[in-house]
Formats: structure tokens, sequence, C-alpha cells
């Protein structure tokens, strides 16, 4: 039987931290004289922080410097490091923990694909570093989702050809990104939203063993 490898966004797949980064970047838009929903932040999940400020920036039409904007990430980000301080086992999102200890059951190898440059921290403060083979994030990409870049890096690393590769994602352009490696997307989250995924479940309390049994046998 050819390996095959899993691979897991972190942010909304793992754990809830839309919230938080909704609240730094709330924050940098109500210093600078704007509102900034919680509707205009499904715009930037799976996105980098780079494209989220500039985002932000085009919604306030706020026009900055490099350096200018610089220190607006350099600030952004302190402020989400404050939010995430705490954060413990507790704010793992349901049943993730049954599918990575029944993955590593099964001798399966596992990465983490996301786009986040916190993404090594935050697994060590929930206590799931343990379960990772190998994880990609932003500081290992040089091009962000939907560009397979990240997803690819990590299916090497696990030594897994890339058609072998699952991916769970909860962002359209990570969705895309595993479409474009020829991996098999499943898209946690509203199947509306992410219909271009292959499989699609709102949690993993939806997944069960009998569907991953029979992806490690696909
Ligand atoms: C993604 C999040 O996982 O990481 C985005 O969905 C975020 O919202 C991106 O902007 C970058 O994260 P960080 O932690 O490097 O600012
Ligand atoms: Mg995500």
């Amino acid at each position: 039987m050819q390996k095959i490898g899993f691979i897991f966004d972190l942010d909304g797949v793992i754990v809830d931290t839309a919230k938080y980064h909704y609240l730094a970047w709330k924050k940098l838009a109500n210093e600078l004289g704007f509102e900034f929903t919680k509707e205009q932040n499904e715009m930037f999940k799976g996105v980098s922080r780079k494209r989220c400020l500039e985002i932000l920036l085009e919604i306030g039409n706020v026009t900055a410097s490099q350096e200018q904007f610089d220190a607006w990430m350099v600030d952004k980000n302190v402020d989400y490091l404050a939010y995430i301080e705490n954060m413990d086992e507790s704010e793992v999102l349901p049943d993730v923990p049954r599918v990575l200890n029944f993955l590593k059951d099964n001798h399966i190898p596992i990465a983490l694909g996301s786009a986040s440059k916190n993404a090594r921290p935050i697994l060590e403060k929930v206590k799931l570093l343990p379960f990772f083979d190998s994880i990609v994030d932003g500081n290992n990409v040089t091009k962000a989702k939907p560009d397979p870049e990240v997803f690819l890096i990590a299916a090497e690393n696990l030594g897994v050809p890339s058609n072998k590769c699952v991916v769970f994602e909860d962002a359209v352009a990570g969705i895309q990104a595993a479409n474009a490696a020829h991996m098999i997307s499943i898209g946690i989250g509203d199947q509306k939203v992410l219909s271009e995924s292959k499989y699609n479940f709102n949690d993993f309390t939806e997944i069960d063993t009998d569907f991953l049994s029979k992806l490690l046998r696909s």
C-alpha cells in the first residue's frame, strides 16, 4: 500500500484563533479611525499577515509609507500575541485530538500547513506539537495560499507524493491551494463557502473512523 500523509491547517481547523486575529485587526482599524466588522474579517481567513494589512488599509482608505506599514504589522502581531498568550488545550476544536490520535495509532505521517508565523508557539500552548512530523508555516514559504507551496513542502517533508496527501482546511484560499497541489481537500466549515473542496464537514465531530479508514485505504 502506498504511503498516505495528512496535512492540517492551523487557524480555524485546529484552534479558533480567527477571533483573536479579528480583535487585533479591529484594534488597529479603530486606532486608525475606522470600523472593521466580523463579516470583513471573513476575508482574512487563510490570508497572510501582509495581505491582511493591505486589505485593512484599503477598507479604511488609508495610505502608508513602507516604514509605517511595517510598524503596523508589528503592532498587530504584538496585540495578537497578547490575546493568545493564555491559550491552552481547552481551545483545541472538538474531536481534533481524536482524529490526530487515530492517525498516530495507524502510523500515518502528519504535517502542519499554515500561513501563520505563530504556528509553532500555538501548537506548543495547546500541547499538540508532538503529533506533527513536520511543521510548515508562514516562516517557510515565499508564496501565500492559494499557491500550493506550503502543502507541497509539507508533502516533501513527509516523503509522501502530493496526490497521496489529505488536507484539512477552513479557508477558500487553502482549499484552492490543496486542489492546485492535487491533494485530497477536506473543507472544515460551511459547505456553501468551501464548495471547491472534495469532501466537506462542519467540524471534526462529523468525521468518523469509517471515513478516515476509507481514506487510508484509498
Ligand atoms: C492564517 C490565518 O492561518 O494565518 C490568517 O487564517 C492570518 O487570518 C495568517 O492572517 C497569518 O498569521 P500570523 O499569525 O502570521 O499573523
Ligand atoms: Mg485556516
